[in-house]
């Protein structure tokens, strides 16, 4: 009740400033200010004093959080979860990202006790309840992005340590933890180029990753875009002050990398050769929810994850620094279903959306690997991978 309250008044509020005129008749207190101002202020007072050290929301940026529409998908399929099997149910405690292994058909994961598992897929048509789940190394810490190197190893973005190699043979080795003096606090997304140059993003360097929710509420850009070439062991940032910085893909021509930044709502494009060199432009913006790895499916698509659907909650919340400050502080708890509506999002070579795969009941959706007729969602919190048979829900391009 508050809550909603609290809510309107400060989305009124922000839109429409009134100027303050001078009250016909000041003595008579107006219930609406006893009755919703009042505990708002308390609120506010009681937030105040519990105010987190150096927690300090900021509006986003104007034109990035917007409450446009969001961007439509030629195909969209409402239900995904009732088309899709399970694969390692119990197994697979939180498969963050996926790196598929196509020659020896093994999907590498990382999972939230520190331990990469890989899935023996076998033929791509085996059944899933035949799919045989391997524990392969165990990193540590938790392990976020996974990508193949051309060697064959593993290259492991893990939240605190940074960036980790695991050889053939599951020997594992620090690359780097920082650069420009700064520590990455959450390494997260990573890609890695046919020449061995390995993209990734540290999403913060402010807060780790049991406080990411802390970031994304602050919503300032604590966010780089990073590359270490193996060749010299150089780790270079390519672009800094983003937001939330997420997932990493190479594009299909290699000459640049597809970004996403989580509370923007979007992925922007940095061109690695070329003309362009250096330069970021827009990739696709306004997605309908909050994006997290994205994959390229190797014939035209890349798959985003959205991990939250986009809703009124996350609108307003996004909108208006007092509400998370709110949320934080005073742990403002709303029964609104926070997450949800969380699926996949293929887009274009040119990041034109073109079919969203999504549920009411998904949520934290934050992978999406396609092999074959197959797409398999990957999840920051269920244990187990879902497979769905793409080819039966969206047409082929
Ligand atoms: C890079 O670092 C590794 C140790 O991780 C070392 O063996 C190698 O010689 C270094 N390469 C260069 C070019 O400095």
């Amino acid at each position: 009740m508050h809550t909603a309250s609290a809510l309107l008044l400060c989305s009124k509020r922000d839109q429409f400033p009134m100027p303050v005129e001078p009250s016909a008749s000041p003595r008579r207190a107006n219930p609406f200010h006893l009755f919703i101002l009042a505990p708002l202020a308390l609120a506010l007072v009681l937030a105040g004093r519990r105010v987190g050290e150096g927690f300090d929301p900021a509006p986003l940026p104007t034109g990035a959080a917007h409450l446009g529409p969001s961007a439509k998908a030629e195909e969209e399929h409402q239900a995904v979860l009732g088309a899709s099997e399970r694969i390692g149910e119990g197994v697979l405690p939180g498969p963050e990202d996926f790196a598929y292994d196509e020659e020896e058909a093994l999907l590498y994961t990382g999972c939230e006790d520190g331990w990469i598992r890989r899935l023996r897929l076998g033929s791509p048509e085996k059944d899933a309840a035949a799919v045989v789940v391997e524990d392969w190394v165990r990193v540590g810490g938790r392990p976020l992005g996974v990508a193949l190197a051309p060697d064959g190893g593993l290259v492991v973005a893990e939240s605190s340590q940074g960036l980790l190699k695991v050889n053939k043979d599951g020997e594992v080795k620090l690359l780097t933890s920082g650069a420009e003096g700064r520590s990455f606090k959450l390494t997260d997304g990573v890609d890695v180029a046919s020449n061995g140059v390995i993209y990734f993003t540290d999403a913060s360097y402010k807060y780790d990753l049991m406080e990411h929710h802390l970031d994304i509420f602050e919503g300032r850009p604590y966010g780089r875009l990073l590359s270490f070439d193996p060749s010299t062991n150089q780790t270079t940032v390519l672009a800094r002050d983003l937001y939330f910085a997420n997932g990493v893909s190479l594009s299909s021509d290699q000459k640049s990398i597809i970004f996403c930044e989580t509370p923007l709502r979007r992925c922007r494009r940095y061109y690695i050769e070329g003309e362009k060199k250096g330069k970021v432009e827009g990739f696709v913006e306004n997605l309908p929810g909050f994006p997290d790895n994205i994959r390229y499916d190797g014939k035209g698509r890349y798959w985003i994850a959205l991990a939250a659907g986009r809703s009124l909650f996350w609108d307003l919340l996004m909108k208006y620094p007092l509400l998370r400050k709110l949320k934080v502080n005073f742990g403002l708890h709303v029964r609104v279903p926070s997450f949800g509506n969380s699926g996949l999002l293929g887009v274009s070579l040119r990041g034109k959306p073109v079919a969203l795969l999504k549920d009411a009941d998904l949520s934290l959706v934050t992978v999406g690997q396609q092999i074959g007729k197959h797409l398999y969602f990957g999840s920051l919190v269920e244990s187990h991978v879902l497979r769905v048979d793409v080819s039966k829900l969206v047409k082929e391009r």
